[in-house]
């Protein structure tokens, strides 16, 4: 395991809080994310409090103990085998690549993440306006809207996150298998979820971290919701109760509070552009196939 974040370093003679402390001092008390680098089975503190603690080595040594908590996680186990078991693949008659030669460009995801206010709906919807005028078939699914319909029975707990994230990946993985652009526009918080995503479409699946920091969306706050939030009135508001993890390795970066939207949107669809070119053995390859 990696530490991911110290969180907090707690003063155990007046229990005082440091959110800012950037190492855990020698018989402190501190509350630490961490990364494993694979599946952990594992039992929260409050559902066991036998098997919801841990101990730490490094190397050889104890490098310390403590309680596991998985506020704000949801469960990483597999969820998306198929339920039936009578059920059988039928092949579609069109490849991906005459559907590609139709269109002029292949079909791919864009999944634009980051933290409420950072900009991803915005740039979603003008980047896929100047494609469609520039003839690419586009589509934007969005999390605002998809809530509202497909996913209206899905909250914002870990698990309906995930859910909302895999239901999401699916449909992507359908409209770039039918050849369309997807950009797809979602705070998804959680790097599992993302990765879980990209799984489903492994070839052509680009991960765009559209950057802004907390305070700046904040100070933008164009729904009020993060007013809502500090409130108290919204309890697993993303960046203030709940958890964002800051994509490791994106394909791209879109620094939304350095840069005003309209270079944002330049570099996004020339990015784009870039990624879904057709290349010559792929029109020879679906030629041959239409003939045969
Ligand atoms: S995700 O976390 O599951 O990916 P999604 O992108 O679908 O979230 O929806 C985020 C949008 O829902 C936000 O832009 C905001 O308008 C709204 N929203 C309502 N409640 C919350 C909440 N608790 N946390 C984050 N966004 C919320």
């Amino acid at each position: 395991m990696t530490v991911q974040s110290i969180d907090r370093v707690i003063d155990t003679d007046d229990l005082v809080q440091n959110e800012q402390a950037g190492n855990v001092e020698r018989n402190a008390v501190a509350e630490v994310t961490f990364r494993a680098h694979e599946l952990l089975p594992l039992d929260p503190y409050t559902d066991n409090d036998r098997t919801g603690r841990i101990v730490l080595y490094e190397g050889y040594d104890v490098a310390g103990g403590g309680t596991v908590h998985m506020d704000g996680y949801a469960d990483q186990r597999r969820s998306t085998l198929p339920k039936s078991e009578n059920i059988y693949e039928v092949e579609h008659l069109l490849t991906t690549d005459v559907r590609a030669k139709q269109k002029g460009h292949h079909g791919a995801v864009f999944w634009f993440t980051g933290l409420s206010g950072a900009g991803k709906s915005t740039l979603a919807m003008a980047v896929e306006k100047l494609l469609f005028e520039k003839g690419y078939h586009t589509y934007v699914l969005d999390g605002d809207n998809v809530r509202h319909g497909l996913n209206a029975d899905l909250g914002f707990s870990p698990k309906d996150r995930a859910e909302n994230i895999r239901r999401i990946g699916e449909v992507a993985a359908l409209m770039t298998d039918a050849g369309l652009i997807v950009i797809s526009s979602f705070i998804s918080p959680y790097r599992e979820d993302r990765d879980r995503a990209r799984q489903a479409v492994p070839e052509h699946f680009h991960e765009i971290y559209v950057s802004a920091d907390l305070a700046t969306c904040e100070g933008r706050d164009p729904k009020g919701l993060y007013k809502k939030a500090r409130a108290g009135k919204i309890e697993d508001f993303t960046g203030i109760g709940s958890p964002y993890e800051v994509p490791e390795n994106p394909e791209m970066v879109v620094d939304t509070q350095k840069n005003d939207l309209a270079t944002c949107v330049m570099q996004v669809t020339s990015y784009i552009e870039s990624q879904v070119v057709m290349k010559e053995k792929d029109a020879t390859k679906s030629e041959k196939t239409l003939l045969s």
